[in-house]
């Protein structure tokens, strides 16, 4: 097997991570911000193995066993009076026009990528769209997450690509 079996398809400065270096990881982003983006956190760095966009990855299909979606959740008039301007230059922002067909096409190919009983996990953030309206867009319904109700912004959910049965197929 080989030995990158993990994605991370938008891998910012990698904060979520216990591990930033996990050897069993490809970490891409669609870009690179160098030591001193960041006004108050000189060190920080978004620094991915390879500079990919996630609504065109150029990976095989069922290339790995576990690929980790955690887009842009917030939208910006990119100007550095936005109160949220230093959290955008660490996780990005969603385009007005096309944020839904964005977020779908990443979510499509990392089902594409994801190898047959793979795990895909997503992370969404209710600041600016609910997460209600990210899985209609998405249009799987995942294994279990953060159902309805619960009150912290941040969410997880867990899917699995459990491959249908053909007609026929036992
Ligand atoms: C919420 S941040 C990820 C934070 C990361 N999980 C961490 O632990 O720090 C989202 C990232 O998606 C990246 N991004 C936005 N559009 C992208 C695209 N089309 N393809 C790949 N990465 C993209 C942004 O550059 C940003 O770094």
């Amino acid at each position: 097997m080989n030995d990158k079996f993990i994605l991370d398809a938008c891998c910012g400065p990698r904060m979520m991570w216990f591990n930033k270096q996990h050897p069993n990881t490809i970490y891409i982003d669609i870009r690179k911000e160098s030591k001193g983006y960041h006004v108050t956190r000189p060190n920080r760095e978004i620094n991915p193995d390879v500079i990919m966009d996630f609504r065109k990855m150029d990976f095989a299909d069922k290339s790995f066993k576990l690929v980790v979606f955690d887009p842009p959740h917030l939208f910006s008039k990119g100007s550095p009076s936005d109160s949220k301007f230093n959290m955008i230059r660490d996780y990005g922002c969603l385009h007005a026009e096309t944020w839904q067909s964005d977020i779908k096409r990443g979510f499509d190919e990392c089902w594409r990528v994801l190898d047959d009983y793979g795990i895909l996990i997503f992370k969404w953030n209710d600041a600016c769209k609910k997460r209600a309206e990210l899985l209609k867009i998405m249009g799987k319904v995942p294994l279990f997450g953060h159902p309805n109700g619960s009150k912290i912004p941040t969410h997880w959910f867990c899917f699995m690509k459990i491959p249908e049965l053909k007609k026929g197929e036992k």
